[in-house]
């Protein structure tokens, strides 16, 4: 089954993109913006190809009223510049004044439509809202040529109500009717059939543009568009992030991409461009402070990644096994293959290949099983902790004691003590204990008492060279032999005691094999 777009065909509806990041997602709590940022996430709505952006309210503040002005005069007639109002011919005078540098202007005012609206916010009849719609209109038409209506919580309006009042909108000169769910209670079936019978009842609405504005409160809001467009809308509002007031509006990313990935079922498409989808996102995210979850579909950090070996096994064999949409079509570089304890030998191996390292099998088997415990202790295992592991495999080449195991118990007051096994050369098992001043310095005893090599430690350093609190910690020792040659140890492990235990039984098998291979000592480290 080919999944591949096809935005490029000519036969497909054009369905235009209303942006209202600055106005009905700047009312996410939390997301207030100020006129430079409004401008930036402006300027990426352009590079986006957004057909208008709806810029602000001016009447509420001077802020709002600088930043569409600001933005029309900037933007100039690449998208078309809107500012929201009431139906109140102060809100309205405001936003013409607002939108006076704009090329291409647009006036955004309505009133309430359902009965919970006009009884309980408005106090005033159905009739009184349709002639109060009609003066805005009017008074809008004005000032600009268009002029777009909306009748606030319409998904909740009597129907017959709702036509008369679209109807007479229109006979005013609208150009748009907006069609909001504003309180995101609607569903897919009941908002498609309630935008098809606008369509089939009311009159004029052939000439003009139908818009819908659906909120998430049901978690509805991309499905609820989607079958307005199915019905007939060709205006979509909505915002990058699905940002918006309560629990958000419709996500643009969602949208316009599920247009874009079934024409079969929508035969409707944008001119957006959608490469510019992570962009924008980000930039949202990061200028309001509002994190995207990453399971977010489109712009989520894991919407491209594959966490289960199942999964990551398809993917790699075919991208399109378990991902529909080609991840650069929306601006988010490529597919990600997540190593976590679920990860298969395929990911692992490619990564590996990734990062350098081809294997032969027997070595492969001993970092995959190191691998497996690794990623049993900690969520994720990150490139860097396989470069920890590889480097670790590559140091037990030629051990002549190999560490076994490491337990140490401290604390404040307490003695600290560690138990160490190690398995030598000749698969000898032996145990000692010791204590120290510490809980590594018990352990160095331990060590000794069973290698019986005399050293000095010269040197010892831990560094993290993983990300996180579950990190691998990786410590860097060195160690003086009695005849005054240093030797090197390394080892790395999520616990750094063990880090620290592996380390000196490295230092000390560097030591003990340049007994016989003096070019051992650390002058050739780099060559091993
Ligand atoms: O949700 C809504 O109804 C609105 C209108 C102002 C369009 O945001
Ligand atoms: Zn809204």
């Amino acid at each position: 089954m080919s999944t591949s777009p096809v935005s490029s065909d000519h036969t497909l509806d054009r369905v235009f993109i209303f942006d209202t990041t600055l106005r009905d997602g700047e009312q996410s709590p939390g997301a207030s913006m100020n006129t430079a940022e409004k401008l930036e996430i402006a300027r990426q709505l352009v590079r986006l190809g957004v057909d208008v952006i709806e810029a602000g309210f001016p009447i509420s503040s001077p802020g709002d009223f600088e930043s569409v002005r600001r933005i029309a005069a900037e933007v100039g007639d690449a998208v078309t510049v809107c500012a929201l109002s009431r139906a109140i011919p102060g809100d309205i005078e405001r936003a013409a004044e607002a939108l006076k540098g704009a090329a291409r202007p647009r006036i955004h005012t309505g009133i309430g439509a359902s009965d919970s609206h006009l009884n309980d916010k408005l106090h005033i009849s159905r009739d009184v809202a349709i002639e109060r719609g009609v003066a805005a209109v009017k008074l809008a038409r004005s000032f600009v040529e268009d002029v777009e209506f909306y009748a606030e919580d319409a998904a909740r309006a009597d129907r017959d109500f709702l036509c008369r009042m679209i109807e007479a909108v229109i006979a005013a000169g609208a150009t748009v009717v907006n069609i909001p769910d504003t309180t995101g209670y609607s569903y897919p079936e009941v908002f498609g059939d309630l935008i098809r019978t606008l369509g089939e009842r009311v009159r004029g609405i052939e000439d003009v543009t139908i818009s819908i504005h659906c909120h998430n409160d049901l978690g509805m809001a991309t499905a609820n568009a989607l079958a307005g467009v199915k019905a007939g809308a060709r205006q979509v509002e909505c915002t990058i992030n699905g940002l918006g007031e309560r629990a958000g509006n419709t996500a643009m990313e969602e949208v316009v991409m599920a247009l874009k990935m079934r024409p079969d079922i929508f035969g409707a498409d944008t001119r957006i461009n959608t490469k510019e989808f992570v962009r924008a996102s980000r930039l949202v995210s990061s200028i309001t402070g509002i994190l995207v979850q990453p399971n977010k579909a489109i712009v989520g950090a894991n919407a491209f990644a594959h966490s289960s070996g199942i999964h990551q096994d398809g993917v790699l064999k075919e991208r399109s096994t378990y991902e529909i949409i080609d991840p650069a079509d929306v601006g988010a570089g490529g597919s990600s293959i997540v190593l976590t304890a679920r990860s298969g030998r395929a990911a692992l191996r490619h990564r590996l290949a990734e990062l350098g390292y081809a294997m032969e099998d027997d070595d492969f088997e001993g970092i995959h099983q190191a691998f497996l415990d690794l990623a049993d202790k900690k969520k994720e295992v990150y490139d860097e902790d396989l470069e920890a592991l590889v480097g670790e495999a590559e140091r037990m080449v030629g051990e002549v004691y190999h560490l076994e195991q490491v337990h140490v118990s401290c604390g404040d007051p307490g003695i600290p003590t560690a138990t160490v096994e190690l398995i030598r050369q000749d698969g000898q098992s032996l145990i000692d204990s010791s204590h120290g001043n510490g809980p590594v310095d018990a352990v160095y005893h331990a060590i000794n008492r069973i290698v019986g090599v005399s050293n000095d430690l010269t040197e010892f350093s831990v560094q993290s060279v993983t990300r996180g609190i579950d990190a691998v910690g990786e410590v860097t020792i060195r160690i003086k032999s009695e005849d005054g040659r240093t030797f090197t140890g390394r080892g790395a492990h999520p616990d750094i005691i063990v880090s620290s235990a592996k380390a000196y039984v490295n230092a000390l098998n560097r030591l003990l094999v340049a007994a016989e291979a003096p070019s051992l000592a650390d002058e050739s480290f780099e060559e091993i």
